[in-house]
């Protein structure tokens, strides 16, 4: 779809502090999904000026953002948007004093909701979705990766993967699929996590790979998911079968997983409130991202700090994500994840913006191609009734957002319409 943006104020988010700061009034030119040209009246950017290639006449479509502010769309790089059940009871039981873990270890917690998303259909978990994934978009984003781990068997664990894929069908956003089948020992495996794992490796991985269902590979490596050299073992294998990993690691404890899945070279490392400055080391020797996921930090009243500070001193970029899920972040705003970030681990708006487009590509390995407006990159934009791309962080609820463009078609949120020409 060709696309001509007319009088837009852009937040590149392109390297260093000038990729933050809005340009003056600009053009953006969009051509079979990706952006071919970006002229900026009265800036240098000569690199990027191609007027020719801006020429009205070149282009079926345009809009006019009359100076409203275009950023990269929003990237929800860590979610658990598929399932079935609702686990507010847990969260009163927490609130008299059960701690999140012992739920988990009487069955409750992650087993539950394996319980109720089992008996769900592939369509009744797309339904059970689509509310959440509205509120997603409707916080500016229009790229979400979405993790398996609520059917803990190849057949359910399949399920839950093409739920996920399927929602592309239904509104205008890009997933990437996740395989997390090693997110929970389930019940018939009890007492034998190592055959499990097995399972996992010589089944499910094998079965994902080949059906194109997920590109990556996840593990809770913790006490009530699994140690160590079973998560090693589950990376070995993803390995084999060309797909990448990641890690649900440190959240609750230091497991030393952080440091295990840069080694395997991994996306992201999740959570990581518990991670140690070597395990930042670690981190910053190798391309994995730190993604932070201040809604569980926050919803588990969590009290230790993911290590900020010497994530900054090592250089390890930032990610930060929704972690959408029943048990631990039942928030459907990833706007609301930048102000959590900014209030509870101190970044500054700046980094959270970073946290939620350029990062964010980067752990769902689209560093190349998405998460900065670029020529050359995907054509995936938020629009927004602000002034300063520090309000995303600072205000929560005001529905600012005036529409998303995905591969370059334009959905509106709020009236403002494109025009054919
Ligand atoms: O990311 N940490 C493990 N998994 C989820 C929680 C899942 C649940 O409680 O249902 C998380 O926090
Ligand atoms: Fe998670």
């Amino acid at each position: 779809m060709d696309l001509l943006i007319e009088n837009a104020r852009l937040v590149t988010m392109q390297e260093g502090e000038q990729g933050y700061l809005p340009t003056l009034i600009a053009r953006v030119g969009i051509r079979s999904g990706k952006i071919v040209a970006i002229s900026t009246t009265g800036q240098g950017k000569d690199n990027e000026h191609n007027e020719s290639l801006l020429a009205p006449d070149q282009y079926n479509q345009a809009i006019d953002l009359q100076g409203k502010l275009l950023m990269p769309g929003l990237i929800d790089c860590h979610t658990h948007l598929i399932y079935a059940g609702n686990r507010a009871n847990e969260f009163e039981m927490r609130l008299n004093g059960v701690p999140y873990e012992d739920i988990a270890k009487q069955g409750g917690g992650i087993l539950s909701t394996v319980n109720a998303t089992r008996k769900a259909t592939e369509e009744q978990l797309i339904e059970l979705a689509l509310p959440r994934l509205d509120g997603l978009l409707a916080s500016g984003v229009t790229s979400i990766e979405v993790k398996s781990g609520y059917g803990l068997t190849l057949q359910d664990e399949i399920k839950m993967l093409r739920a996920a894929k399927a929602l592309e069908q239904q509104r205008k956003v890009k997933i990437t699929t996740t395989l997390l089948a090693a997110h929970a020992l389930p019940a018939e495996y009890k007492y034998r996590a190592d055959d499990y794992i097995q399972h996992i490796c010589d089944d499910i991985i094998p079965l994902a790979a080949e059906e194109k269902l997920a590109t990556s590979v996840d593990v809770f490596c913790e006490s009530i998911g699994f140690n160590l050299a079973q998560t090693e073992r589950v990376f070995q294998a993803a390995k084999q079968y060309g797909l990448s990993v990641k890690g649900h690691t440190e959240q609750l404890s230091n497991m030393g997983g952080t440091a295990l899945t840069a080694q395997y070279n991994g996306l992201s490392a999740d959570h990581i409130e518990y991670l140690d400055e070597q395990g930042v080391i670690a981190l910053s020797k190798s391309d994995t991202i730190a993604t932070l996921l201040p809604g569980a930090f926050y919803f588990l009243r969590e009290t230790q700090l993911p290590p900020i500070e010497l994530l900054r001193q090592h250089q390890v970029p930032m990610a930060i994500a929704t972690d959408i899920n029943p048990g631990t972040s039942p928030f459907a705003d990833l706007t609301l994840m930048m102000n959590m970030a900014c209030t509870l681990f101190q970044l500054t708006p700046q980094e959270a913006l970073r946290g939620v487009t350029q990062n964010a590509a980067k752990a769902l390995g689209y560093g190349g191609s998405r998460g900065v407006i670029k020529v050359g990159f995907d054509a995936d934009f938020s629009i927004w009734d602000i002034d300063h791309p520090a309000d995303l962080s600072y205000q929560v609820g005001a529905k600012r957002l005036i529409g998303r463009i995905v591969n370059g078609d334009y959905v509106s949120h709020k009236g403002l319409q494109h025009v054919s020409i």
